[in-house]
């Protein structure tokens, strides 16, 4: 079942009832401002930091779901409602909800009046845009009131879900005309305010949440809106601060009238705080929504945002046979790349924003689905990523994006990590072809005292692997690897102690396939950045490196049938025949594969057959099998989730492209694409009751079979799923890699995909790629063409003095 549909021409989904499974939600904002929206209007705002500067209030884990919004009420006679349903929930005579790429509208009608509203974060300004029209579609004259309604977060949103003792004493506001300026703290350490403004005169305002509300009252039926019918002026002092705007608003029979709110962060200098005693000083402020007072403003950001988002979504674009696969590679796919890479783990619905900041593993690895889209600031964030490793090579495995410091709460220990550092450099030079990265002089720790280059830096990610190798000559895993939830050295007993850093945490015996199938992968791609710079000796001394742990792998990471998946803390096998539960697991299998291990010795292919037999459901490829049913202490985290969910059985969306990816490496373009369909939203669109999570985007876990309700999606949007689905579907499936020498074109499709064309803009150069398939085969190129030269192989020799380029695949 659908609760709505794609709209691929405006590039946007179109939900058509506010009664979706679980709150549908879109990102806005791309650079330092962003907002969660629902469709409903819920969710919140910030700042760059999703815990230290957050602007708006949210509830998490509430009842009803989805509590807390930027809301607008029309009061139209006795009849209270929203354009988006939420908070009232008056049955609205129509309701249509499009979320579009990077901004998102809502058209709703009760009782003849229509409203429309658009809401955006304007490129370069620290605010977000609700621009509201309302239209009387009725004969007779429309006297109705509109009302805003934002609440205010006192910055920090963890101190502001706990610490209520000081937090009722310090709320501050002021009012000018029709601005309302939260300044709670500004007083003291702060130089920050908010503000929400409206374009036009207003008939009252409040500040004060309760004197809004009513007491024992809350946001579905304010007393100023549903009773009084008039705001009170209410000024806050301590409590709960709020920005609510009032205007009256009359419409003659068809009239239009439109109201532009503004919501925006704003910043003074510290020691230029003040326009006189205890009034902030409002320069910022006014500057900021002088730029927005009209709809011609409106429309001019709007186009700027459009504008920017073609020209991202021109880079890589695909015309094939089929829709869903067209609309998840132009738009949505690259769109979730973005918030990833924007997000790592930190806000989403189901990430609070003040537990993870951004990951280490998890940032680099969105890098990989994002880099060609703006490879500047794929290149800044490497350099931030690089700053918080440790001269041993190991890394912080979080950092706070406003502070950029590694996060000591968690501390490093996962032993894949300094790994991931290697795939994002490596990505991001053969998007670019920029060496010169590789020189930058970076920090350990933060410490510029102690910086050298980064190549230096993947030297000694690369080493830690090498140094770090258990019995079998496997890499350790520490605390986890890629499976934060393998928690093979922490054997706590106790609710409340983290399964990652408790107990000796990093101990000599447990080890990781998995992390031996990311280092033959990064070991080589290590040793072709070695290559670029000269460095031959040291490309070959990680060669040989590689080498001896292919070696170990086939000897002790080999089961039979498929990988094992690791070695726990008494060398016992975990992910092989010989266990009980866990028998066979997706990483080891899936990245061992696409790493190669074994292909040549024909055992990638009875991992991949095992992988199907074993692990797949109608709803994706399960992360293992079978499914741990009570708790191993010798395991962790992993064996705590219920069978069928999470990192126990469930389907980790995340992983599935790993599978899919193998199978391209070893030709099999039918099964490559059917694993990657079942976890393609705009397939999973048609089971929306079922899989409940957005349907344009991808989520980081489905109930896998042993679930109460397998095909339960949760966890949407923020999952490193985004960028391995669009490098598995336009690198792999599609074939259009990046290699240091050029782009090379070397599909593997299903039959029956027909021919394709792919734009690619690449170092400058723009390629039309046409790629035919007379003989319906999965994998293989039979001839090139360059501009109508043939070429030998499938690397398409970079030119830079070329700006566009026609290349002619045959496949065969
Ligand atoms: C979460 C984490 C990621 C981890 C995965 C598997 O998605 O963000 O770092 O690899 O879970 O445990
Ligand atoms: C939990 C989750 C896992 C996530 C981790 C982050 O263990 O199951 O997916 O990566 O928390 O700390």
């Amino acid at each position: 079942m659908k609760f709505g549909y794609f709209d691929d021409a405006n590039r946007e989904y179109v939900i058509t009832t506010p009664r979706t499974p679980l709150p549908w939600i879109n990102y806005l904002g791309c650079n330092s401002y962003f907002t969660l929206i629902s469709n409903t209007c819920g969710g919140y705002s910030f700042y760059k930091d999703a815990k230290l500067l957050r602007i708006t209030r949210y509830r998490y884990n509430n009842v009803p779901a989805d509590n807390n919004g930027k809301y607008f009420y029309i009061k139209d006679g006795d009849t209270v409602w929203n354009p988006g349903w939420q908070p009232v929930k008056t049955e609205l005579d129509s309701y249509e909800c499009r979320h579009g790429i990077g901004y998102s509208k809502w058209n709703s009608k009760k009782n003849g009046i229509k409203a429309s509203m658009l809401s955006f974060v304007p490129m370069d300004d620290t605010c977000e845009i609700h621009q509201v029209k309302l239209t009387n579609d009725t004969d007779a004259r429309k006297d109705i009131k509109l009302f805003s309604f934002v609440e205010w977060c006192l910055w920090n949103a963890d101190d502001d879900s706990r610490n209520f003792q000081r937090n009722f004493s310090t709320g501050e506001v002021e009012v000018i005309d029709s601005t309302i300026y939260h300044k709670t703290e500004y007083r003291e350490r702060r130089n920050h305010y908010a503000v929400f403004s409206v374009n036009t005169k207003i008939d009252g305002f409040d500040t004060s949440r309760d004197a809004f509300f009513g007491a024992y009252r809350d946001n579905s039926n304010p007393e100023v809106v549903c009773e009084k019918g008039q705001c009170t002026g209410s000024i806050a002092h301590g409590w709960a601060p709020v920005g609510v705007h009032q205007i009256n608003v009359e419409l003659a029979p068809g009239e239009t009238k439109s109201f532009v709110f503004v919501l925006g962060y704003c910043e003074n200098p510290d020691n230029d705080k003040w326009e006189s005693k205890n009034v902030i000083k409002k320069d910022p402020a006014n500057k900021l929504l002088a730029k927005y007072q009209t709809d011609e403003d409106v429309d001019k950001a709007f186009a700027a945002l459009n504008d920017y988002w073609n020209n991202l979504l021109s880079i890589y674009t695909l015309e094939s046979n089929n829709d869903k696969v067209n609309r998840m590679v132009n738009i949505w796919n690259q769109y979730q790349c973005m918030v990833t890479f924007n997000m790592s783990r930190s806000a989403s619905y189901f990430e609070s924003g003040i537990g993870r900041g951004m990951g280490f593993r998890d940032s680099n690895q969105d890098l990989l689905g994002f880099v060609h889209l703006i490879p500047e600031r794929a290149r800044e964030r490497i350099i931030d990523i690089a700053s918080t490793q440790f001269e041993n090579g190991s890394a912080y495995h979080q950092y706070q994006p406003l502070t950029k410091r590694g996060n000591s709460d968690i501390g490093s220990g996962f032993n894949d990590d300094p790994l991931w550092l290697i795939a994002g450099v490596s990505a991001y030079v053969r998007e670019t072809g920029d060496t010169s990265i590789l020189n930058e002089q970076v920090p350990y720790d933060n410490d510029m005292s102690k910086a050298t280059t980064l190549m230096e830096h993947l030297k000694r990610s690369f080493d830690f692997t090498v140094n770090n190798k258990g019995p079998h000559g496997l890499p350790l895993i520490g605390r986890a690897d890629w499976n934060d939830c393998l928690n093979l050295n922490c054997f706590s007993e106790h609710p409340g102690e983290s399964f990652q850093c408790f107990g000796p945490s990093e101990g000599p015996v447990a080890e990781s396939v998995f992390i031996a199938g990311m280092f033959v992968k990064y070991g080589e791609e290590y040793a072709q950045l070695a290559e670029l710079l000269g460095d031959t000796a040291e490309a070959e001394r990680a060669r040989k490196e590689v080498k001896v742990m292919y070696d170990a792998v086939l000897k002790d990471g080999w089961d039979g049938e498929w990988f094992v998946r690791a070695y726990d803390a008494y060398s016992h096998k975990i992910g092989s025949k010989e266990c009980e539960e866990g028998k066979i697991f997706i990483e080891s299998n899936g990245f061992c594969s696409l790493a190669g291990i074994g292909v040549k010795e024909g055992l990638a292919e009875k991992a991949l057959d095992s992988v199907k037999k074993h692990l797949d459901c109608e709803y994706g490829v399960m992360i293992l099998q079978p499914a741990y049913t009570v708790y191993h202490l010798e395991l962790g985290e992993i064996s705590s989730y219920p069978p069928g969910y999470k990192e126990n059985a469930g389907i980790f969306c995340h992983n599935n492209p790993w599978v899919s990816i193998a199978e391209t490496v070893i030709g099999r373009g039918d099964r490559a694409f059917e694993i990657y369909k079942k976890t393609c939203p705009a397939y999973t669109e048609e089971i929306s009751e079922i899989h409940k999570t957005e349907p344009y985007v991808y989520c980081q876990m489905v109930a896998g079979a042993d679930a109460y309700i397998p095909g339960e999606g949760k966890n949407s949007w923020l999952t490193g799923t985004a960028a391995w689905t669009f490098c598995n579907i336009s690198q792999y499936i599609l074939g259009v890699y990046p290699t240091h020498k050029g782009l090379s074109v070397d599909p593997c499709v299903p039959h029956g995909f027909g021919d394709f064309r792919i734009t690619r803009k690449f170092r400058g150069v723009t390629y039309n790629i046409s790629v035919k398939n007379p003989s319906d085969v999965e994998k293989g190129v039979k001839s090139m063409t360059v501009d109508g030269t043939a070429v030998d192989g499938c690397v398409i020799p970079f030119d830079a003095s070329k700006k566009s380029v026609d290349v002619e695949v045959v496949m065969g």
